[in-house]
């Protein structure tokens, strides 16, 4: 773990000193076409004001990332002014961060989901704007399913059954790259989001519960992971074990797989000119284990400013600007990001670019959130802990019973030193 976050550091750190020249700097964009539109809403915001920024890119891990912004964050740097941070990290670093409330003003979040507002509020100070909201989706391959007879699946099951039959045909056939199903199997949060998911949607729960109170030890959740571990080699690459969103990506929107668990992100690129599946891809909710539910985990990132930073009000300025109903609407229709202001998902030219924006409200509005309240400053540990388990089962190592018992007694010992 330790060899692949100095890299991210070292390279970071390089573009910084690179970007001293500048008034602000600003930390955004790294999967997908999300650096490209930071880069235009920065230019826009640059010609409205005469500021100049520097943008700097971070690794595409979010677990990469927040390991960056606490070393920068703990040196109290004053490198980075703007930071894009996930939905699970305001408990982490709200000392570290600007209140935006004060900066802003309380109307600033007026139009905003309530549910996000409340996540960024930390004692009572904003400590980030919304700036898009994420969930798990479920793509699938229309014209191969419609070829082989299929409804899209309901449950995990179906799913798993479905894709091992097109796989085996679609090879029959010569299309010797085709698998199943990919989706993020990295040890990393990307995983501790798909697992979640899978758990959660079997009856598991949520890992922790809204108490704090540890939940993972059961039989529905040792059986989910046990189902996810038939995937691996069978139906999805081995090389899973190692995927992030964009190499789940790379491999369906070059046609080679017939399902794919991905955030929204993924659909303008699958929608692109040069994409092998542009117009053959249908978004739908995620599957659900025999006894549960779709689940759908809570995503998203946010806006911040950094407590050391030389420009706050100018920082706060450039984040107001960016996280403003006009850059949603323009990241939503150009990238599918979900905007965090609901009167969007009613605008006309946002659904024709995005139609599951409007089918799937119920999934972006109900999705299930990480333990990252109930944990707070510990949920880094208690996130790597799930998802170093759940990698283990993934891997063959471990059955999904043995994991889920050790997992409760790590968290035990995590949360006996208070969460
Ligand atoms: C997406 C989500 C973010 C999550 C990450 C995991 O970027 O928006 O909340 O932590 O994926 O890979």
């Amino acid at each position: 773990m330790k060899t692949q976050w100095i890299p991210a550091i070292v390279l970071a750190g390089a573009a910084v000193q690179q970007a001293s020249a500048a008034e602000l700097t600003i930390s955004c964009g790294a999967v997908g076409a999300e650096l490209t539109l930071c880069e235009q809403g920065v230019a826009e915001w640059e010609e409205q004001t005469g500021h100049e920024v520097e943008i700097v890119s971070t690794p595409n891990s979010s677990t990469e990332r927040l390991s960056l912004y606490q070393q920068i964050l703990s040196a109290r740097s004053s490198d980075i002014d703007v930071m894009q941070i996930d939905v699970v990290w305001p408990g982490l670093l709200a000392n570290h961060l600007l209140d935006l409330n004060e900066a802003l003003g309380e109307a600033a979040t007026a139009d905003h989901f309530e549910a996000i507002v409340a996540n960024n509020t930390v004692d009572g100070r904003l400590v980030a704007m919304p700036w898009f909201t994420d969930a798990g989706v479920l793509y699938y391959r229309k014209d191969l399913l419609e070829e082989h007879g299929h409804a899209p699946p309901q449950t995990w099951e179906q799913l798993t059954a479905i894709a091992r039959e097109i796989q085996a045909a679609e090879r029959e056939a010569g299309n010797d790259k085709m698998w199943g199903y990919v989706f993020q199997g990295r040890a990393y949060e990307g995983l501790t989001c798909n697992a979640l998911e899978w758990v959660a949607s079997h009856g598991g729960g949520t890992l922790v519960d809204a108490e704090g109170e540890i939940t993972i030890d059961n039989p529905q959740a040792a059986s989910a992971l046990d189902l996810a571990a038939t995937w691996p080699g069978e139906i999805s690459p081995n090389g899973v074990l190692n995927y992030t969103e964009e190499e789940a990506r790379g491999i369906f929107q070059s046609g080679n797989a017939v399902f794919m668990r991905n955030w929204p992100y993924a659909w303008s690129l699958a929608q692109s000119e040069d994409s092998q599946v542009r117009d053959k891809v249908g978004v739908i909710k995620l599957p659900h284990g025999a006894e549960g539910e779709s689940a759908a985990t809570l995503g998203g990132w946010n806006l911040a400013v950094s407590q050391y930073s030389e420009n706050p009000e100018l920082a706060a300025d450039l984040v107001a600007f960016l996280t403003s109903e006009q850059e949603q609407k323009r990241r939503a229709i150009a990238g599918a990001y979900n905007p965090t202001i609901t009167s969007l998902y009613a605008d006309e030219e946002v659904l024709e670019a995005v139609p599951f924006f409007g089918t799937l409200l119920p999934t972006f509005t109900n999705a299930v959130a990480r333990p990252s309240a109930p944990t707070g400053d510990k949920y880094g540990r208690v996130s790597n802990a799930f998802f170093n388990a759940v990698h283990n089962v993934l891997s063959g190592n471990q059955s999904g019973a043995d994991a889920v018992a050790q997992l409760d007694s790590e968290l035990s010992r995590l949360k006996r030193r208070r969460w």
